[in-house]
């Protein structure tokens, strides 16, 4: 028995094919709530603080350590080539565990939904071994518990098991935690005699038995184990997932006017008292702060809103979108890699991209920060109480000064100076007459036009 509080190691299996999806693309890098489902199971990893977190990656290995590498610096890869079973896969995270005392959790990239509180459950646990089961609804083919007085006695996978064995329905989940050491020892002794000719980590538990050890199963609900195989189980726990995430907003003080048009991201952050209203879409690392109301049909990526800014309805914020407190954001509004300070107001068909704006600094509707010249990026800056007038195209790099204007219809390729009016347009000049001449002319030609054709 052990005293529950040892350090913790996670291992996540990632090497399978994922043959049922169709895809080229590595199954745990199909996307749930904008993010790959790997990175459910490691942002469920991570609440358990683990001193390692070690992806096993086998199929697509290249996509997938770049993916891994983005979710999270710290994660280690380990290479499984063949993939010769879940225990042949443990077995390949060992190397990256050298010098690790502790207990080692293992879960799949294909199961996204096991809860921080089934995990600390598992770690908190005094047995030796110790693996999550579930009472399956409908067993089917998973891995079947079989426990006695003293525990769990073994796992008996569905093909190796006999009838009375697959009456059971206590099921294996796939999870697993064991203490470091002991877990090296027992991989070590793994075969493949079995049905599936694997090296299954399933074996663990009668090996473990064998030794003296304690072994005991953790209860979880059905639904946290749901695994991943086919595109409509994809479509199914994306709905889990919206379902579950709408529910966490509003029981967190969050107005959501239209719950199920909503839709979240993994790692979106909602403050209290927040208004969404309708169709709003937030992709990964998006924040909005307490106060903040996102009008209906706003789409926003990697993005902070801050306290009292008001966005759309249909608007567009891109990587990179800073909005400051009380700053609005209306409609047709596109933003990217851009600071909005406070009040900045920007009401209405508008691009800013690359842009640091001033705070309470007003911009006309139509206006374009044209930040790409076909090969670099160029930033736009407009000091603080700027008035940049309607249709103003700011060719970057340019500074418009603070309480500085630009005229409507302006191209302003200088930088325009604190308090001064920047004009970049052609001069009007007015023809007396000239419509309605015009006018008469263009009226006479189409009445030839159609006496021609009369005639033809
Ligand atoms: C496994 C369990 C079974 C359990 C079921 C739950 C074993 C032998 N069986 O069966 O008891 O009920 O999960 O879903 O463990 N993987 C690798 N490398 C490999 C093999 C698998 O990384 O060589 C990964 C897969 O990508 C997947 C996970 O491990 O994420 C499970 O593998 P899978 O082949 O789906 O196991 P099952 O046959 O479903
Ligand atoms: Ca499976």
């Amino acid at each position: 028995m052990r005293a529950g509080n040892d350090a913790i190691a996670v291992v996540i299996l990632a090497a399978g094919q994922g043959s049922r999806m169709l895809s080229e693309l590595p199954k745990v890098l199909h996307k749930i709530g904008g993010v790959p489902m790997v990175g459910h199971a490691i942002a469920a990893a991570r609440t358990l603080e683990p001193e390692r977190l070690i992806v096993v990656a086998g199929h697509g290995a290249d996509a997938v350590r770049k993916a891994v590498g983005a979710l999270d610096a710290e994660a280690q890869i380990a290479l499984q080539d063949q993939q010769l079973g879940t225990g042949h896969a443990v077995r390949q995270a060992m190397p990256a565990l050298e010098g690790f005392e502790g207990r080692v959790i293992v879960l799949y990239g294909d199961t996204p939904f096991i809860s921080p509180e089934t995990l600390a459950a598992l770690r908190d646990h005094p047995a030796d071994v110790v693996v999550l089961g579930f009472d399956a609804a409908d067993p089917g083919r998973y891995g079947r518990l079989v426990t006695g007085p003293r525990g769990l006695e073994r796992i008996v996978e569905y093909k190796d098991a006999d009838e009375a064995t697959r009456a059971i329905t206590l099921c294996n989940s796939g999870v697993l935690a064991a203490d470091a050491a002991m877990l090296g020892a027992l991989l070590g002794r793994l075969t493949n005699e079995n049905a599936a000719g694997e090296y299954y980590l399933t074996d663990i538990p009668a090996l473990a038995r064998g030794e003296g050890a304690s072994v005991d199963v953790v209860r979880c609900d059905e639904a946290e184990t749901l695994g991943i195989n086919t595109r409509a189980e994809l479509a199914g726990a994306e709905a889990i997932f919206q379902a579950s995430a709408r529910r966490a907003a509003l029981d967190s003080g969050v107005t959501l006017t239209a719950p199920e048009t909503v839709y979240f991201a993994l790692d979106t952050a909602i403050g209290r008292d927040a208004v969404i209203g309708p169709s709003v879409i937030f992709g990964p690392g998006v924040s909005v702060e307490s106060g903040a109301e996102i009008a209906g049909f706003c789409h926003l990526e990697g993005c902070h809103i801050a306290s009292g800014a008001t966005v759309g309805p249909f608007a567009r914020l891109r990587p990179g979108a800073e909005i400051g407190g009380d700053a609005h954001i209306g409609n047709f509004v596109e933003v990217k890699n851009s600071v909005l300070a406070e009040g900045v107001k920007v009401g209405h068909l508008t691009y800013l991209g690359d842009a640091d704006i001033g705070a309470h600094s007003n911009i006309g509707a139509g206006t374009v920060t044209c930040n790409y010249d076909g090969v670099m990026k160029h930033r736009t800056t407009i000091g603080e109480a700027a008035f940049i007038g309607s249709d103003t195209m700011l060719v970057a790099p340019v500074r418009i000064g603070a309480r500085a204007m630009t005229g409507s219809g302006s191209v302003i390729t200088q930088d325009v100076p604190d308090e001064a009016l920047g004009l970049g347009r052609a001069k009007q000049v007015n023809k007396p007459g000239l419509a309605a001449r015009i006018m008469a002319a263009l009226r006479q030609t189409k009445a030839q036009k159609h006496q021609k054709k009369d005639q033809g």
